[in-house]
């Protein structure tokens, strides 16, 4: 029965009120979701839709989830990361009625619980930050495939994996692949990940970062983002890279390019965002230097081998919430943000809202995409339309007060006369 009343599980709904107040900050911070909330309120663009979604439970996806609401369509949630969850925001939601099951510090077996609690609604629609939600359905629960219409995936982790899956024929619906839109990933990925990592960073530890030795392993989006924003702060940036081409761009970028093996020994603080596995491992943390903070930004905790680093540690306590001291047994302290997770989601609050803005305006308009073409959609991971990008950017400028120029009919000739020359 798609009816059936679902629950809630959070960690306490004392906190709803709090949560409340976060909401209302971030919706007035994210005017292109909210003119889309009224729009598609009036519509009823995604009546009859029932969207399951798996998606960092913050203010801003709240945001998300009421408009998902308000257009019509029964949601139920669970968060992408065990450390990600805003519970005072979980709270919020679930006051309101949400079916949302997310708390702060849950463990990977709670994880799946929830988002198979999620799995209950019998999604039409299913919505992913890194693909977990998508997995189950085919995985765990393939009989509720066939009533999906279509999937939409947030994060740059995820859309990798279900180009995957798509090529190896394993995909059972279509997906909208949200992050490769130009105003997701030119925005979010770099702005957001810049400002939100070094949050995380500086309330984990409050060092100061002018002066320091700060490694980016990875010079995509994300790495870029951190790269810029520790430059900006004075910091000595250190890139590590496997492709020659975003090297070359890093290099360009005015920072200094190393293996990880050179920089692991001269390097203060250490972030991943490669989206790969085993990126720091044993043999760095043999090199680190006493006082070495090591983090991540990606989307997997897998890119920091912690379990080498715990082997090498003779004793570890926490110091400060978000912030592991490992003791080796030379004396050298190696410092571990967030459990090796997320640190601009575990430790401070994920992108800010004028960013999240243009990311979740992608998500909604992609489902109601889904809701209205999504049948007749092939199966296979799909691009955001060009078209939907320059409105979304135009519309954003707009909140911002920005004018731009426009073409006369004389250079749009000129554009598209090929003979023109000389
Ligand atoms: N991913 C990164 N930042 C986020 C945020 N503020 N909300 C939801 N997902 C995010």
């Amino acid at each position: 029965m798609a009816n059936r009343q679902l629950s809630h599980k959070v960690a306490d709904l004392g906190l709803a009120e709090q949560g409340c107040l976060k909401i209302g900050w971030a919706e007035s911070r994210m005017p292109v979701l909210m003119a889309l909330r009224q729009t598609h309120a009036a519509r009823q663009s995604l009546k009859g839709m029932r969207v399951a979604g798996c998606l960092h439970v913050t203010k801003e996806t709240a945001v998300l989830v009421r408009t998902i609401q308000a257009a019509g369509a029964q949601v139920a949630w669970s968060g992408c990361n065990p450390l990600s969850t805003q519970d005072d925001v979980a709270a919020a939601l679930a006051a309101e009625g949400v079916p949302i099951y997310a708390w702060h510090g849950m463990n990977v077996e709670e994880f799946y619980w929830a988002i198979d609690r999620t799995l209950e609604l019998r999604p039409t629609l299913t919505l992913d930050d890194g693909a977990d939600l998508i997995f189950s359905v085919h995985n765990r629960h393939a009989e509720l495939a066939r009533e999906v219409i279509g999937g939409t995936e947030e994060t740059t982790t995820g859309v990798h994996r279900l180009r995957a899956m798509a090529a190896a024929g394993a995909l059972k619906y279509p997906v909208i692949a949200v992050n490769d839109a130009e105003t997701k990933w030119d925005f979010d990925n770099v702005f957001g990940t810049g400002q939100s990592s070094l949050d995380g960073i500086l309330r984990a530890t409050s060092v100061l970062l002018a002066g320091k030795n700060f490694v980016v392993a990875g010079f995509g989006h994300c790495g870029w983002g951190c790269a810029m924003r520790a430059k900006g702060q004075g910091a000595n940036v250190i890139c590590t890279e496997v492709k020659p081409t975003a090297a070359l761009k890093a290099v360009l970028h005015g920072h200094r390019v190393l293996p990880m093996d050179e920089a692991a020994a001269i390097g203060d603080i250490f972030i991943t965002a490669t989206g790969m596995k085993d990126v720091i491992v044993r043999r760095h943390f043999e090199a680190m230097k006493d006082g070495a903070i090591v983090c991540n930004t990606g989307h997997y905790d897998c890119e920091i081998n912690l379990k080498h680093l715990d082997e090498l540690t003779v004793s570890a306590r926490e110091i400060r919430p978000n912030c592991d001291e490992h003791t080796l047994a030379d004396g050298r302290r190696i410092y571990v943000l967030a459990k090796g997770r997320l640190v601009n989601l575990a430790a401070a609050e994920g992108h800010p809202s004028e960013v999240m803005d243009m990311s979740f305006a992608n998500q909604f308009l992609s489902l109601i995409r889904l809701a209205r073409e999504g049948r007749d959609l092939t199966v296979a991971v799909h691009d955001i339309p060009e078209a939907q990008d320059q409105e979304l950017a135009g519309w954003k400028l707009r909140t911002l007060g920005v004018g731009i120029d426009q073409l006369t009919p004389e250079q749009i000739r000129y554009r598209d006369d090929f003979a023109s020359g000389t």
